[in-house]
């Protein structure tokens, strides 16, 4: 793969002072019952950009998705509690518009003075967002003189205010959190250290057939857990009582195994598993793959497993991670996720992390800083491990 940051200028070259800068970042965070940020990751990750913007004198006009409203304006989903922590971090007012486009957001961005921030509310109130309209993105386009994409989570989709609206602005380039995100991810796909390993969960093979078909090309060991090591295991014909198992993948999990066999790529899946009557039981019991009884449900990877991927992991040079070992929001069964989130804190690799869970995962260990890089994007670093090639990222070069 070519260079993924060819043709991509740095926002710190952007001719930006007295400019109305377009910035588009990745609030789409979880909210509490009442409404409140309950995890500021990614607004604290788009601050690098967002201060260098005010200290060199830009007017900064944010824009965001967040959450999948189904019929245009929901009130729930106002990026207003976004706002809110922002401008608690920033330690300054943050307007937010009315709308994204139409004569209140004109206005707002009219009056903008230097080094102020606009926030305009929730892209996807208008379907032409999610449509990749053109004629939407021109009316976004009204708002701005240069355009920064710095909201990595989102480069995966075609959407207007990530691909069709940078095609109209002469003067674009990518902010600090996407050009680290570029540069880790890009570090891993381009020339790995090895041994390199790739450690996948989650709940469904079906998510990550593209996914799991194209590390087989690039890694030395794949360690897969999660619900979706159930499917592997009832492929080699184990008993999986009634743990989660996609019955019509089992011929696509047997072809996978069958390819790492051949390219001498090793497929490590669980030896032992942490087992329950019901997910909300209080504690789980460990038995052996082997040993899954017709109630039971996988529900973690047992000690065994663990210690077995803990010493693959020492050993690596570059690790990838993505999805949950197991039903990690429930305490009997996070140690999984957690013993793997430890493992990877502890070897030497350049190591990258990326995806809700598995994410959660190394923050709830205290590991964040331990680990090289930890990604805002689950679904857009899977892309990019992929090969697949990004529009967002793509309608940025020039
Ligand atoms: C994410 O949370 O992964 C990004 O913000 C993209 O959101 P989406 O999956 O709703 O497009």
């Amino acid at each position: 793969m070519a260079n993924l940051l060819d043709g991509i200028v740095a926002v710190d070259a952007l001719d930006v002072a007295s400019r109305r800068v377009f910035v588009r970042v990745d609030f789409n965070v979880p909210l509490t019952e009442d409404g409140r940020v309950s995890d500021d990751t990614r607004i604290r990750e788009a601050l690098p950009t967002i201060r260098f913007l005010v200290q060199a004198g830009a007017r900064v006009v944010l824009a965001s998705h967040l959450g999948r409203p189904k019929k245009g304006r929901d009130p729930k989903l106002s990026l207003a509690p976004a706002g809110e922590r922002l401008a608690e971090l920033l330690g300054t007012e943050i307007v937010l518009t009315d709308d994204c486009i139409g004569d209140g957001a004109r206005k707002v961005v009219h009056d903008l003075r230097d080094g102020r921030v606009a926030l305009l509310e929730n892209l996807r109130f208008h379907p032409e967002e999610e449509a990749n309209d053109e004629a939407f993105a021109k009316n976004l386009a009204r708002l701005c003189d240069v355009y920064v994409d710095d909201a990595f989570g989102c480069v995966h989709r075609a959407h207007a205010s990530v691909e069709a609206l940078p095609r109209l602005v002469a003067t674009r380039g990518a902010g600090f959190l996407l050009l680290k995100e570029l540069k880790s991810l890009g570090a891993l796909i381009n020339a790995p250290e090895r041994p390199f390993l790739a450690v996948l969960g989650g709940a469904k093979v079906s998510d990550k057939i593209g996914v799991l078909e194209a590390l087989l090309q690039r890694v030395d060991a794949l360690l897969i857990g999660g619900a979706m090591a159930n499917t592997f295991l009832a492929a080699q014909g184990r008993a999986m009582g009634r743990s989660l198992v996609e019955g019509d993948k089992l011929p696509i999990a047997r072809e996978i195994l069958a390819k790492a066999a051949a390219k001498r790529v090793t497929i490590a899946l669980p030896t032992d598993v942490v087992v329950a009557t019901a997910t909300s039981a209080p504690e789980g019991r460990v038995v052996s793959v082997d040993a899954v009884q017709p109630d039971d449900m996988a529900l973690d990877i047992g000690p065994a497993t663990v210690a077995a991927f803990r010493e693959r992991l020492l050993r690596a040079r570059s690790v990838f991670w993505n999805g949950p070992m197991g039903l990690f929001e429930k305490a009997p069964f996070a140690q999984g996720s957690l013993g793997v989130a430890r493992a990877i804190a502890e070897a030497s690799a350049f190591s990258v992390v990326g995806g809700g869970d598995s994410v959660a995962a190394v923050h709830q260990a205290g590991l964040g800083d331990r680990f090289s890089h930890v990604s805002t994007g689950g679904g857009a670093s899977l892309e990019l491990i992929e090969g697949r090639t990004l529009p967002g990222v793509e309608a940025l070069r020039t």
